[in-house]
C-alpha cells in the first residue's frame, strides 16, 4: 500500500474548504430523483442531467471531487468527452461508488447489510485506469424498535473494512461511510447513542483489518433526532453533539469528514456544517460536506429535464457549492430573503 499517495488525496479532498458532490446515484435512486420532475430516467437523460452538473463553470473553485456511478464514470457527454475528462480539466478528483447496494440481512427481517465485496480487487483495478482517485461505500443502520442490532452493526462494520482495506492496496482513498438513517420518531439522544456505537465498531474493524487511518475519510451522518420525532433541536445542539460523538470515537489520524446529507434541506446541511467549524480548536480533523441530495435539490427542479434551463441549473448548484464552502471555513452567512 502506498500510503502517501493515499494520504495527499485525502488531504486534496478536504483542502481548501473544498467539499463531495456525491452524484453516484444508482440507476434506481436517479430514476426516483428524475421521477420527482416527471422525466423519464434513460441513459440519455442520466446524462444529460449529471453532463448539466460536471460542466457548471467554477465548480473546481468549491468542489474538490465528485462520485460517479458505474455508468456515469464510463459515461461521454453529448460531445464525446468522458465525464472524467471534463471533471479533471476542472481540476476535481473523480471517485466511484464502489458498493451494489443494501440488501436485506439475512435474519434480521428490517435490517440490511451492504454488498459488493466479491470481484471487488478487480473492479478497482478497473476504476483506477478509468481515472478514479477514491471510492465510496455506504452502510445503512436502521433505528426503531430493536434497532439497529450488534449484528447489523457488526456485519456492516466488517464489510467496510474489508472494503477499505482492498480499496487502500488497490490505490483508493476509501470513503468510509456507515449511515445512521434519519427515517423514524427516534431522540437526538437516540441518534447519538447509535452513531458512537456504529463508528466505534466500525474503527475497531478498521483497525483490526489494517485500514490506515491517514489514507482514507468517514463519510458520517449527523446526530439529529429522526424525522417524525416532534422535539428536533435547534442548529447549535447538533452541531455540538455531532462534534462530541465524533470526538468519542473517531481517531485524530483520519484527516477528513466529510459528511452526508441524509435528507436534510439544503440550509439545515449547510448551517449545522457551519455551526460545527466554528468550533475549531475541538477539530482534529477537516470537516467538510459530501452531499446529493442537499447539493443538487434546487439544481435538479430549476432543470426540469430541459436543457435550455442549464445555465440557470448550475447557477443553483454554485450557489450551493459556494455555501456548503464557506461553512466549512465558518463563514455561513445564511440563506438570502
Ligand atoms: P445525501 O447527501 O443525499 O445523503 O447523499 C450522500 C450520499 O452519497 C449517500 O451515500
Amino acid at each position: 500500500m502506498n500510503l502517501d499517495h493515499l494520504a495527499a488525496i485525502a488531504n486534496a479532498m478536504v483542502a481548501d474548504n473544498k467539499g463531495l458532490l456525491a452524484a453516484d446515484e444508482s440507476t434506481g435512486t436517479i430514476g426516483k430523483r428524475l421521477d420527482s420532475i416527471s422525466v423519464k430516467s434513460t441513459e440519455d437523460t442520466r446524462r444529460d442531467y449529471r453532463e448539466m452538473l460536471f460542466r457548471a463553470d467554477g465548480l473546481g473553485e468549491y468542489i474538490s471531487g465528485v462520485i460517479l456511478y458505474d455508468e456515469t464514470i464510463r459515461q461521454n457527454a453529448a460531445d464525446g468527452t468522458s465525464f472524467t475528462r471534463i471533471l479533471e480539466e476542472k481540476g476535481i478528483l473523480p471517485g466511484i461508488k464502489v458498493d451494489t447496494g443494501a440488501k436485506a440481512l439475512a435474519g434480521a427481517e428490517d435490517e440490511k447489510v451492504t454488498e459488493g465485496l466479491d470481484g471487488l480487487r478487480d473492479r478497482v483495478a478497473d476504476y483506477v485506469l478509468l481515472g478514479a482517485k477514491f471510492a465510496k461505500w455506504r452502510a445503512v443502520i436502521a433505528v426503531g424498535d430493536g434497532m439497529p442490532s450488534m449484528y447489523c452493526i457488526n456485519a456492516n462494520a466488517h464489510a467496510l473494512a474489508r472494503y477499505a482495506r482492498i480499496c487502500q492496496e488497490g490505490g483508493l482513498v476509501p470513503i468510509v461511510e456507515p449511515e445512521v438513517l434519519m427515517d423514524g420518531t427516534h431522540s437526538l439522544n437516540r441518534c447519538a447513542d447509535v452513531t458512537e456505537l456504529t463508528l466505534q465498531r466500525v474503527f475497531a474493524e478498521l483497525y483490526d483489518q489494517g485500514v490506515a487511518l491517514e489514507g482514507m475519510i468517514l463519510k458520517p451522518n449527523m446526530v439529529i433526532a429522526g424525522t417524525d420525532c416532534a422535539q428536533q433541536a435547534d442548529v447549535k445542539t447538533v452541531a455540538a453533539r455531532t462534534v462530541e460523538s465524533l470526538r468519542r470515537t473517531v481517531p485524530a489520524a483520519v484527516p477528513g469528514i466529510m459528511f452526508l446529507s441524509g435528507g436534510q434541506s439544503e440550509a439545515d446541511a449547510s448551517a449545522h456544517l457551519n455551526a460545527m467549524n466554528a468550533q475549531k480548536d475541538r477539530l482534529p480533523w477537516a470537516l467538510s460536506y459530501s452531499y446529493g441530495r442537499a447539493l443538487q435539490a434546487s439544481s435538479l427542479k430549476v432543470w426540469g429535464g430541459d436543457n435550455s434551463n442549464n445555465p440557470a441549473a448550475q447557477a443553483q448548484l454554485l450557489e450551493r457549492a459556494r455555501q456548503n464552502s464557506a461553512a466549512c471555513a465558518a463563514q455561513y452567512q445564511g440563506e438570502a430573503a
